[in-house]
């Protein structure tokens, strides 16, 4: 039976952390998976989550199924942070929205969706770079992806002009793939106005925009302001789209798998079918979603102490990166590593797309033990006081060497 089975290679970011955490050196530093780490270095789990953990002990947790659809109350919850109070109140009706098992399963359920209402296949845009996992995810559901140049990797910075160069030519009636905010890799994402243009050529051309919309809150520290293109393409642009929404990041909840597909249509009836849909498609895959980590989202998002204690959560996770990547750049202009470093300031978010060669990724690694991902992507939120130094006289060693 499986005679035709391939070798496929393990996942380069996970196989990556494997590494490190195999490597027995005590300066040791991981700068490849995204995830949060504290000062020390450590895991953190937020105190608004631990105060619904708390809440959610002392109402008595039960382990029954949640419905396929998922926790409503989180659906709904969901629905209402991503799209601010005044649209979700226009627009409720017109979305259908499906818990999901993260940000992957938002988007493979986005897939799933487009793939059972179109007869005929529409092709997918990606971004080049972006997240690892884009590509394959919408290839295993056969649709045919194709790359468009986001980043200028000369200039280092975003590449504004290919873009809308590609929306002009995009095949009607295609999807394109938006990261909502902090693009991952290059922590480079289109000013104010430069979505608007986006969203004029992608309405124009009939273009179906799929937002993957994992870092919300966590990039500026403030959840409006990330959610500022998802509200342009829905609210004023009136335009039908799909909203990939993960907590991995923004709650801290990796390994609980919380997300919703959020699908705005502009008739109810639509909207309807959609959901069913959703719900079929489900029940096929995981039949219903897990419950626990969307018992603890919902319980942060439905109470107004929580809330709050979340959004300084959020504050201070994307302070500290901040503040660590203006130290990076400070050590890097300060040991005087060869190149312009300014890209590094510029960009926002999780990651710094430092723009390294494949060869001092390797260096990096194997002689000073910092580990960054193949295209020189950094997880800020792996420095801090204690090693930032190391990693800047490290990179600045490399790029003598
Ligand atoms: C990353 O980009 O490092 C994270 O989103 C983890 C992952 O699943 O790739």
């Amino acid at each position: 039976w499986f005679n035709q089975a391939q070798f496929i290679p393990p996942d380069a970011i996970f196989a990556l952390t494997a590494q490190y955490q195999a490597d027995p050196f005590p300066q040791k530093v991981n700068l490849g998976q995204g995830t949060y780490r504290d000062e020390e270095g450590k895991p953190w789990v937020l105190p608004s989550v631990n105060k619904a953990r708390e809440c959610l002990r002392t109402k008595g947790l039960q382990h029954e199924y949640l419905p396929i659809l998922g926790l409503q109350s989180f659906r709904e919850e969901t629905a209402k942070i991503v799209l601010g109070a005044e649209l979700f109140k226009e627009q409720a009706s017109k979305i259908a929205t499906c818990q999901s098992l993260s940000g992957t399963g938002a988007l493979h359920l986005a897939g799933l969706l487009l793939r059972a209402c179109h007869t005929k296949l529409p092709k997918f845009y990606i971004p080049e770079p972006t997240w690892s996992n884009h590509h394959q995810v919408f290839q295993s559901l056969g649709f045919p992806c194709e790359s468009f140049k986001y980043y200028d990797h000369e200039m280092k910075s975003l590449d504004i002009e290919s873009y809308y160069s590609m929306l002009r030519q995009a095949e009607p009636n295609s999807v394109v793939i938006l990261h909502a905010c902090a693009h991952n890799p290059t922590g480079c994402d289109p000013s104010k106005e430069q979505w608007r243009e986006i969203a004029q050529l992608m309405k124009a051309r009939q273009l179906f925009p799929l937002f993957d919309s994992a870092y919300l809150g966590f990039n500026s520290g403030n959840f409006d302001e990330d959610a500022f293109a998802i509200r342009l393409f829905l609210g004023e642009m009136q335009m039908e789209a799909g909203v990939c929404v993960s907590f991995a990041k923004n709650m801290g909840l990796y390994g609980e798998r919380v997300g919703c597909i959020l699908m705005s249509t502009v008739d109810r009836q639509v909207a309807v079918n959609m959901q069913s849909m959703l719900e079929m498609l489900q029940r096929s895959e995981v039949s219903n979603p897990p419950a626990f980590g969307a018992k603890i989202a919902s319980q942060v998002l439905g109470n107004d102490e929580l809330k709050q204690m979340w959004f300084q959560d959020m504050m201070t996770m994307s302070g500290r990166i901040r503040a660590m990547r203006a130290a990076l750049y400070e050590k890097l202009i300060f040991f005087g590593a060869p190149g312009s470093w300014e890209h590094l300031i510029q960009q926002s978010g999780m990651f710094g797309f430092l723009g390294l060669s494949h060869e001092v990724v390797l260096k990096l690694r194997e002689q000073h033990h910092v580990y960054v991902a193949d295209n020189s992507r950094i997880s800020i939120a792996g420095l801090n006081a204690g090693n930032v130094e190391y990693v800047a006289r490290s990179i600045t060693q490399c790029l003598r060497d």
